[in-house]
């Protein structure tokens, strides 16, 4: 196989936060130990509930941000914030396609603007990449003198995604990307993702709360609990046979229409622990029903082939 165009090496990044003007700054954790590596062509899905550390990731893979401990690694080089030789190639698309676009701009400035900033291309080649990609992701030509509150949301999605893939990225991140839209459409979008994926051979990171979203476009899945990845592997493995309580209690969340398995659905107990103050030992084990004693006292590495890792001292058969 090819060398991967997005490796995480053991990946944190931890915020002081001030508490009040008496208390000490307190350190949040909302990343650590993330590794990964991503290839050309294939979709590492991140999935976990709100706050587990999902975007802070984003922000790291985008540059925006730099991981207060570990290596990123883009195209085999290492990245840093600043770094405008990497910028390119790494892009991404946000939830909200109503605030991610201008409303005073038209869709063709939207698109030709980061030509504008990082190439050299005339106008007239900016209008013709521009449409071009407008075809791609399913715009009709006349779409080009539009505003943005003149389109539908899963209109306006396909709009950030153009924007994102004007500059020819090897990597796109998408931050919950059809989150915001009607079922039928989410289809679409994700429809419109696989395909764009075969023809650019784009490497997707594809970040979201839920397991079902990601059913059928992830080749890999990296499930987090409080900014810890707590079971990692191919999504063969992942989705067929979990063995992280957490991962089994994410899929049995997911609307089931068979009445025999929704009556054994596991119901996640109990709120998500603050990272300002995370249980010792495994941070699941408040939530877990196989908890035991051992579970309360150190956190369990994650172990196992690269196919399938997970961190559990109880893991299910
Ligand atoms: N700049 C910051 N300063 C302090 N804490 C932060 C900062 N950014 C994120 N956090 C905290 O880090 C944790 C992870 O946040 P993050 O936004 O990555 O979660 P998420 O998984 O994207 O959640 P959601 O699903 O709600 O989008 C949260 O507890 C959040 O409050
Ligand atoms: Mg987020």
């Amino acid at each position: 196989m090819s060398a991967p165009v997005l490796v995480g090496k053991d990946l944190a990044r931890h915020y002081a936060v001030r508490r009040g003007l008496f208390k000490p700054d307190a350190v949040v954790r909302a990343l650590n130990g993330v590794s990964f590596e991503l290839h050309s062509g294939k979709t590492l899905a991140v999935v976990g509930e709100s706050g587990c550390g999902k975007s802070t990731l984003a922000r790291l893979v985008t540059m925006i941000e730099d991981p207060s401990a570990g290596e990123l690694l883009i195209d085999g080089k290492p990245a840093r914030v600043g770094d405008s030789s990497l910028r390119a190639e790494v892009q991404i698309v946000f939830q909200n396609p109503y605030g991610s676009l201008n409303p005073r701009q038209k869709v063709g400035t939207i698109l030709e603007e980061p030509l504008k900033i990082n190439t050299s291309d005339d106008a007239a080649t900016r209008r013709r990449k521009a449409e071009e990609m407008m075809a791609k992701v399913g715009l009709r030509p006349e779409h080009y003198d539009r505003y943005p509150h003149m389109f539908s949301g899963g209109q306006r999605q396909r709009i950030a995604i153009a924007r994102a893939l004007m500059l020819k990225p090897k990597v796109l991140v998408l931050d919950e990307p059809v989150s915001a839209l009607d079922l039928s459409i989410q289809a679409q979008v994700l429809n419109l993702l696989m395909d764009l994926q075969k023809e650019m051979g784009l490497a997707y990171l594809f970040i979201s709360h839920g397991l079902s979203v990601v059913r059928h476009i992830a080749d890999e899945v990296m499930v987090m609990y409080l900014g810890k990845p707590v079971e990692t592997g191919t999504a063969d493995e992942v989705f067929n046979h979990p063995r992280h309580p957490y991962t089994a209690a994410l899929l049995s969340a997911t609307p089931i229409a068979d009445p025999e398995r929704a009556k054994n659905r596991i119901r996640l107990q109990g709120e998500l622990p603050s990272p300002l103050n995370p249980p010792p030992g495994c941070p699941f084990n408040p939530r877990c029903w196989k908890a035991t004693e051992e579970c309360r006292k150190a956190m369990p590495p994650l172990e196992g082939p690269a196919e399938h890792q997970f961190a559990c001292l109880h893991p299910l058969d």
